[in-house]
């Protein structure tokens, strides 16, 4: 064992505190304990006084709100400052125009090749917004049309974000890393009328085509009626007459403006969709709407990251995910900081990139993944010693829990046990942070999220609805509506109440298991439905599954989560062939494949196990529970299996399973 390691172990093994830091907490937005007490006590008596005064003070509104509240979570139906009006674009770019900010870098802009980086100062940011609304309105786009974004990490990922907004269009963002046919289905879904697509994808030091996937899953969304490809890879793609049309050439049309007029948006209208796995079939649209969702990013942005003016704020999220909406876009630039977009991976051209970007642009606020740090301490933190970090103040994490050894590797070698550690767990649904620390206030410990963030009613809830005693696991659920909270799946009231509100009446279901510790400190402890979270992705088991099924060689198939030192989870699949199939490593190679095309890369199983046939109830339903302990090599104990319909069944995938090692 290393030093290092040696000294991580014997840290942790003391259970240690981590004090907050004394040093910056001057300046700090919230200063001391009992003002976070006092806030979200404020918040909990009086949940609408409390959020009438945030969205005063952060948002600046055309028309204020006539009403703060109005809320049936037994419909459920939730509308946060109804009456308001607003632009979301105006808070992100024009109002810092008219401050000293009009010349400051809104995004700082590194591409993968060293020498690629674009600064855009606020000024400019918004002439190109402008413009590009300008652009989307001449092919037609209008307040309320959905707008499809598949774009890599390049500006004009955010610029077009920024651009629907201005015109009170709804993006819909499609992560780059999906493939054609989950792209097809996301657009399919809501009827997007215009598709923002690039020609490839700069990724590892190689261009991967992406508008040959988009020219696939066009094939059949018959409600998109232009494609605007951005070049960015120097590849070759075909252009289809009266339907595509490059970037580049329609920013510098003559007639196009740098000056758009804003829509003025209703607090509820609906500002984007975003699709994200759940237990069930297809993936969902998660709506997220104007008003209360700025408020929202604003207010964690505030106080999660003790945002302010001067801060260059990293997230290393992907604009593909809500990490990026919230966190890289909106929360920032409403803020008026200076944000840092990152178009490669945290490995190439060599594990040291990330600290050598924050050497380069003196970055202060850091947030990446649990996976990401347990990727980077594998490859040694000699690292971490070549560039000057310390223009760094914060850390954070997000995407999945945070195992103590990760959290102390971050600490000690990126924070030199210095600064704080924001844990921060959310989801796609809740639009932005829930429960974390705040880095000048609370007391840390190595892999708890700490506590709920003013406003939010979290609480461990048992089986039957009944709050579980300290350090009882249970489900985590949130009791009261908050501004940032989902208002609906796409096209589908009924998979909103069932996937969120129908476990307990009335309550926010996360579909997450957590403990609560006698300080009242929140433990996650992973996802309660089947849903793997694979480098802090989520992905439905049920979408890996149909994948699978739709080859022609699978009769059944089912997938778990097994644990993977890196990744977190990595999917694990039991496959049963039809009669005529043979198994084969070619076969195995070609179901990988196939489930790359269907979904993309994140679904790629790691292990695919020949299951002659799956452990089933007598009803028929398929046993997760054992299926999972067989990937993870658990043969000990597998609980009470008298409904399986035949036992035997599980000795023969544990026999498989074991020479698979
Ligand atoms: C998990 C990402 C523990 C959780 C913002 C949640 C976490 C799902 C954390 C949402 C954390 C996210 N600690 N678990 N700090 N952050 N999760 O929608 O299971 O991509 O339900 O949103 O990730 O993933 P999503």
């Amino acid at each position: 064992m290393s030093g290092m390691e040696d000294k991580i172990t014997s840290l942790l093994a003391e259970g240690k505190v981590y004090p907050p830091p004394e040093q910056g907490r001057d300046q700090a937005w919230v200063k001391s304990m009992d003002e976070y007490k006092e806030a979200y006590a404020h918040s909990m008596n009086d949940p609408e006084g409390y959020w009438a005064q945030r969205a005063e003070e952060l948002v600046t509104w055309d028309k204020k709100w006539d009403r703060v509240l109005e809320c049936d979570l037994s419909i459920p139906e939730v509308k946060w400052f109804v009456g308001g009006k607003l632009n979301l674009s105006v808070n992100c770019l024009d109002r810092h125009l008219i401050n000293d900010r009009r010349n400051k870098a809104a995004i700082i802009w590194q591409g993968e090749p060293e020498d690629d980086v674009r600064v855009y100062t606020y000024q400019m940011l918004h002439d190109e917004v402008c413009r590009f609304a300008n652009v989307l309105k001449k092919k037609g786009v209008k307040r309320g049309d959905r707008v499809a974004i598949y774009l890599p990490m390049v500006p004009e990922m955010a610029i077009a974000l920024l651009a629907c907004t201005r015109l009170g269009a709804v993006h819909s963002v499609v992560f780059a890393g999906f493939s054609a046919a989950a792209l097809q289905s996301r657009i399919e879904d809501c009827h997007a009328k215009v598709l923002i697509t690039a020609d490839g994808v700069l990724r590892g030091g190689k261009a991967i085509p992406l508008k040959a996937s988009a020219d696939e899953a066009l094939l059949s969304c018959p409600s998109v009626e232009c494609c605007v490809v951005v070049r960015r890879a120097a590849i070759d793609v075909e252009m289809k007459e009266g339907r595509d049309c490059w970037w580049h050439r329609e920013m510098s049309a003559k007639d196009i403006s740098s000056f758009c007029e804003p829509e003025s948006m209703d607090a509820e209208d609906m500002l984007f969709i975003l699709y994200t796995s759940g237990s069930t079939g297809k993936p969902k649209g998660v709506v997220h709407t104007t008003g209360g969702y700025l408020t929202y990013a604003l207010h964690t942005a505030k106080w999660v990251f003790d945002l302010k003016d001067n801060d260059i704020h990293w997230c290393t999220a992907d604009l593909g995910w809500i990490t990026g909406h919230s966190y890289i876009l909106y929360g920032p630039l409403g803020l008026g900081a200076t944000t840092l977009m990152f178009e490669g991976v945290p490995s190439y051209p060599s594990p040291d990139r990330f600290w050598k970007i924050v050497e380069k642009f003196k970055v202060s606020i850091f947030y990446t993944a649990p996976t990401a740090i347990r990727a980077l301490m594998r490859e040694g933190v000699e690292h971490t010693r070549k560039w000057d970090l310390s223009s760094l103040r914060l850390l954070g994490s997000v995407g999945e829990p945070i195992n103590p050894e990760a959290w102390m590797w971050y600490y000690l070698h990126i924070g030199k046990e210095k600064l704080p550690i924001v844990d921060t767990w959310w989801q796609t649904e809740t639009g932005g942070i829930m429960i974390a620390p705040l880095p000048y206030v609370t007391p840390l410990k190595p892999g708890a999220a700490t506590l709920p963030l003013p406003g939010v009613d979290a609480a461990i809830f048992t089986e039957e609805g009944k709050e579980a005693s300290p350090n009882e696991g249970g489900h985590l659920v949130i009791r009261k509506p908050w501004p940032g909270m989902l208002r609906g799946v796409f096209g589908s009231p009924e998979r909103y109440k069932k996937a969120y509100f129908d476990r307990y009446p009335n309550i926010y279901d996360p579909e997450d298991g957590a403990r609560r510790d006698e300080d009242g400190y929140f433990w996650m402890m992973g996802r309660l439905d089947d849903v793997i979270n694979v480098s802090g992705h989520r992905l439905g088991t049920a979408e890996i599954e149909s994948a699978l099924v739709a080859h022609e060689a699978v009769a059944e198939a089912a997938a778990v989560g097994m644990p993977h030192p890196v990744k977190g989870q990595a999917v694990f699949a039991f496959v049963t062939l039809m009669s005529w199939a043979e198994e084969s490593d070619e076969l195995l190679a070609e179901l990988r494949q196939h489930v790359r095309k269907e979904i993309g890369p994140i679904a790629t199983p790691d292990v695919i196990l020949w299951a002659p046939s799956l452990p089933k109830t007598r009803s028929g339903k398929i046993m997760r529970r054992i299926l999972r302990k067989i990937a993870a090599s658990d043969f000990a104990d597998f609980g009470d299996t008298s409904t399986l319909a035949d036992p035997s069944v599980v000795d023969e995938l544990v026999d498989t399973r074991k020479k698979l090692g």
